[in-house]
C-alpha cells in the first residue's frame, strides 16, 4: 500500500536546521528556526531552569500521569505570568489553563476544539502568518483565510488588516499575535489594539491569541498588554501561550491553552471539552517542562533570577537590532532596513526576496526562511560585519 505514498518537503523552517549543519562554510550564520542564541551562537539553559531542575531531581517523588489539564500548580503560575496579577478574569473565576506540548500543541488543542464544539466557524490568520498555523487548523478540518497585515512596502498594513477584520462573518474565529508577531516582527500598538477589541466587539468575532514570545517584545507585561485588554472585555478568548522561548525551555515542550469564558459555569463546560480532546490527541501532556515553569514562578527568589535572565535576553536582541542597521550604513542600506530597528521579537521581515535569501544561503551560508524572516537572536557582534557586506552583495 505504502508504494503510492509520495515524498514530500520537509518543514521549511525545521529544514534550515540540517541544512545549516550540514553547511561547511567557516563563517556561515544561522538566522533560521526561532531560537534564541548569546554572542556564541549558544542557545544556553537559563541558570533559573538549571536551578529549578536540581529542586526537581531532589524532590521529585513520582513520575505518574499528571491528568489532561497537566499539573494544576502550573496552571496557577501561568494563568497570571499571561493575564496579570490579580486580574479581574482570574478573580470571576472565568479562566481555564491546560497545560499543552508546546504553544503547537495548544493551537493544535485549540483548533481540535473549535472544529468539534464551534461547527462553521472559519479561522482568519494574518498574511503572512507563521507557516504552521497554515498547516494546523485545516489539519483539524478548519477552513482558513487571510486579513492583510503587511504592505507592498513592508510596513504594518493596519488600515487593511481593521478593514479586513470589519468583513469577516459574524462569529469566527480570528487569530492574533499577542506581540513579536511571526514572522514580521511587526507589533499593534496600545491604541490600535483598542481598535482591535472594539471590531471583535462589534463584529462578535472569537480571538484567538497566539502568545508564543511573552517577555521578548517590550517586557511581560507589556507583551501581555493586548491579550489583557481583550479577556477583560469580551466574554470568549482562547489564548495559546508558550514557554518554549521565554524559559528557553524548547525541547520540553511546554505550552498551555486559556480559554476565557463568560463565567465560571461555562468556563468548567468548555473545559471539560478540553480534557476530552487532550485526552484523544496525546492523554497527558509531558511534566517536566511544566514542573520546571512551576518551580519558578512559585519560588521568589528563582522568579527575580528568570526575569532578569529574560531581560538580558530581550535588551540583547534589540540592541542588536540597531546594530545591524549601523552596520549597513556604510553600503547605504541603512534607510532600507530601519524597519529591523523598529520590529520586536524574535524575528524581522526584512524584505530581502526569496532569490535574495537563496543567495546569502548559496554565495555565503546565511540561513533563514525564504520569505525573508531572520532571526534577530541569529545576530552577532561577530559575525554583523560579515552579515552586513553579504546583504549589500545581493543588493
Ligand atoms: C519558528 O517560527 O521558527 C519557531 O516558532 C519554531 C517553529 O516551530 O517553527
Amino acid at each position: 500500500m505504502f508504494e503510492k505514498i509520495e515524498r514530500v518537503p520537509g518543514d521549511a523552517i525545521l529544514g534550515l536546521i540540517e541544512a545549516f549543519k550540514k553547511d561547511t562554510n567557516p563563517q556561515k550564520v544561522d538566522l533560521g528556526v526561532g531560537v534564541y542564541k548569546d554572542d556564541q551562537g549558544n542557545t544556553p539553559v537559563m541558570r533559573a531552569v538549571k536551578e529549578a531542575e536540581a529542586l526537581l531531581l531532589k524532590n521529585e517523588t513520582t513520575k505518574t500521569y499528571i491528568g489532561s489539564h497537566g499539573a494544576p500548580a502550573y496552571g496557577q503560575a501561568v494563568l497570571p505570568m499571561v493575564l496579570g496579577e490579580g486580574s479581574p478574569v482570574l478573580e470571576a473565576g472565568r479562566a481555564s489553563a491546560t497545560q499543552s506540548p508546546g504553544g503547537t500543541g495548544a493551537l493544535r488543542l485549540a483548533a481540535d476544539f473549535i472544529a468539534k464544539q464551534l461547527p462553521g466557524k472559519d479561522v482568519w490568520v494574518s498574511d503572512p502568518t507563521w507557516p504552521n498555523h497554515l498547516g494546523i487548523f485545516p489539519a483539524a478540518g478548519l477552513t482558513l483565510h487571510k486579513y492583510p497585515y503587511v504592505d507592498s512596502e513592508n510596513r504594518l498594513d493596519f488600515d487593511g488588516m481593521l478593514g479586513a477584520l470589519k468583513q469577516i462573518p459574524e462569529g469566527d474565529v480570528v487569530l492574533l499575535h499577542a506581540c513579536c508577531h511571526n514572522p514580521t516582527g511587526f507589533d499593534l500598538s496600545q491604541a490600535q489594539w483598542q481598535q482591535v477589541l472594539e471590531v471583535v466587539r462589534q463584529r462578535n468575532l472569537l480571538p484567538l491569541i497566539d502568545f508564543a514570545y511573552q517577555g521578548f517584545g517590550e517586557g511581560l507585561d507589556e507583551d501581555a498588554y493586548g491579550v489583557r485588554l481583550l479577556a477583560e472585555n469580551l466574554d470568549e478568548v482562547i489564548i495559546t501561550s508558550s514557554c518554549s522561548k521565554n524559559f528557553g525551555i524548547y525541547c520540553e515542550r511546554t505550552g498551555c491553552l486559556i480559554l476565557v469564558a463568560k463565567n465560571e459555569e461555562q468556563m468548567e463546560n468548555v473545559r471539560s471539552q478540553i480534557a476530552i480532546v487532550a485526552r484523544e490527541n496525546y492523554s497527558n501532556p509531558p511534566a517536566h517542562g511544566g514542573s520546571i515553569v512551576s518551580e519558578i514562578l512559585h519560588s521568589a527568589e528563582l522568579t527575580t533570577l528568570w526575569r532578569e535572565e529574560l531581560t538580558e535576553m530581550r535588551d540583547r536582541i534589540n540592541t542588536l537590532r540597531r546594530d545591524f542597521v549601523e552596520a549597513l550604513k556604510p553600503y547605504g542600506l541603512d534607510q532600507k532596513y530601519a524597519c529591523v530597528a523598529e520590529q520586536r521579537g524574535m524575528f524581522s521581515y526584512t524584505g530581502l526576496t526569496p532569490d535574495q535569501v537563496d543567495r546569502l544561503r548559496d554565495e555565503f551560508g546565511i540561513y533563514m526562511v525564504r520569505s525573508g524572516r531572520a532571526n534577530v537572536a541569529g545576530f552577532s557582534q561577530a559575525n554583523l560585519p560579515y552579515l552586513a557586506k553579504a546583504i549589500a552583495a545581493v543588493n
